[in-house]
């Protein structure tokens, strides 16, 4: 471990869909505080992407949008390792070896696989039985103990975590077990525009605020979110929706502007339309400079060149370092 760091962190970020306010707050801003403190891998699960995208088309500009965007986010490609999947071939050997402590049972109950069988029937390919296999690799590769994700991968981690147990009581001790690891405060919940649950790239995208959208198209959607004609009453209880734009406005308001809305809306004189006005504008002053950031990385493809090779070399390292005590405790030396 690099002197003075407190630990390992490895996390995948799939490159489909576009990324959007939930995952800024939900995923890169935690990543942004870890890579002071910790010795950080990020990578960009490409090859996870194949066992559900079979048209790779859309591959390569996706995965440097990915790229970009994290970078416009605050990740530093000097102080993090930012890589592609596919370009630590190491993680493809290691994949291998644990497939033989991979139960198919077990991978065939994964909540994960039963949801893709169910959407997909046409393309149940082993790729997806064996996903949580590979994941493990990812992070067993750099032997890290930290993961930073949501709760739809715990089941994952959990079956990372069992691998490595399982490595470790037939071979020898080699890898130390990864937990979900989430920095600071609770996860931050981003409500979506329309009253109903979280923001999310699937879902109604018009509920949905993306990092690329444009200043124009941030204020339509705001500007539709669900309101009524305000509280009736002094001090009433808040409805869920409008709790929500107060929610969105903490993200990325002053404390001032929040405060004199909260007031309004207690004084029952409160008007929606001025209040997602403001919002409109503080949710681009947020946006935009991301948005124009990622641009310009985007079309700098010898930048982008550049910081994926230096992110592969990175990750290569730690990677070829445990393959060779992988291979040692496996006794695949013969001489
Ligand atoms: N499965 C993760 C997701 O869908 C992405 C991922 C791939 C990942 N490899 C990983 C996450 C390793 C954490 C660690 O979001």
């Amino acid at each position: 471990m690099e002197n003075g760091k407190k630990g390992i962190v490895m996390s995948g970020i799939r490159s489909t869909g576009f990324l959007h306010l939930g995952n800024y707050f939900g995923a890169m801003r935690n990543y942004v505080r870890m890579q002071e403190d910790y010795t950080c891998y990020f990578m960009v699960a490409d090859i996870h992407t194949l066992t559900t995208h079979p048209d790779t088309r859309e591959l390569k500009p996706n995965v440097q949008r990915v790229l970009a965007e994290n970078i416009a986010c605050g990740l530093d490609p000097e102080k993090v390792a930012l890589y592609c999947q596919s370009h630590v071939y190491e993680t493809g050997e290691l994949f291998m070896l644990l497939n033989m402590l991979a139960y198919k049972g077990e991978l065939e109950k994964t909540t994960t696989f039963k949801d893709k069988v169910r959407q997909h029937p046409e393309n149940v390919n082993a790729g997806l039985l064996t996903y949580p296999v590979l994941m493990a690799a990812d992070i067993l590769i750099h032997r890290a103990t930290l993961v930073p994700v949501g709760k739809d991968q715990e089941q994952h981690l959990e079956m990372s975590r069992n691998f490595a147990n399982r490595f470790n009581h037939r071979y020898e001790d080699v890898f130390p077990e990864p937990f979900a690891f989430n920095f600071g405060e609770e996860l931050i919940k981003v409500p979506s525009l329309d009253g109903t649950g979280k923001m999310s790239k699937s879902e109604n995208q018009y509920a949905t605020i993306f990092l690329s959208d444009t200043d124009d198209l941030i204020r339509k959607k705001i500007m539709k979110a669900k309101t009524d004609a305000g509280p009736s009453a002094p001090n009433m209880p808040m409805p869920d929706y409008i709790e929500n734009i107060f929610l969105l406005m903490k993200l990325v308001s002053g404390p001032d502007t929040i405060q004199k809305f909260e007031e309004d809306y207690n004084k029952a004189a409160i008007r929606y339309g001025d209040m997602k006005k403001q919002l409109a504008e503080d949710m681009i002053s947020f946006v935009a400079p991301i948005r124009e950031k990622a641009e310009s990385i985007r079309q700098d493809q010898a930048y982008l060149r550049r910081i994926m090779e230096m992110g592969a070399e990175k990750a290569r390292i730690s990677a070829s370092a445990t393959m060779e005590k992988v291979r040692e405790a496996i006794g695949l030396k013969y001489y």
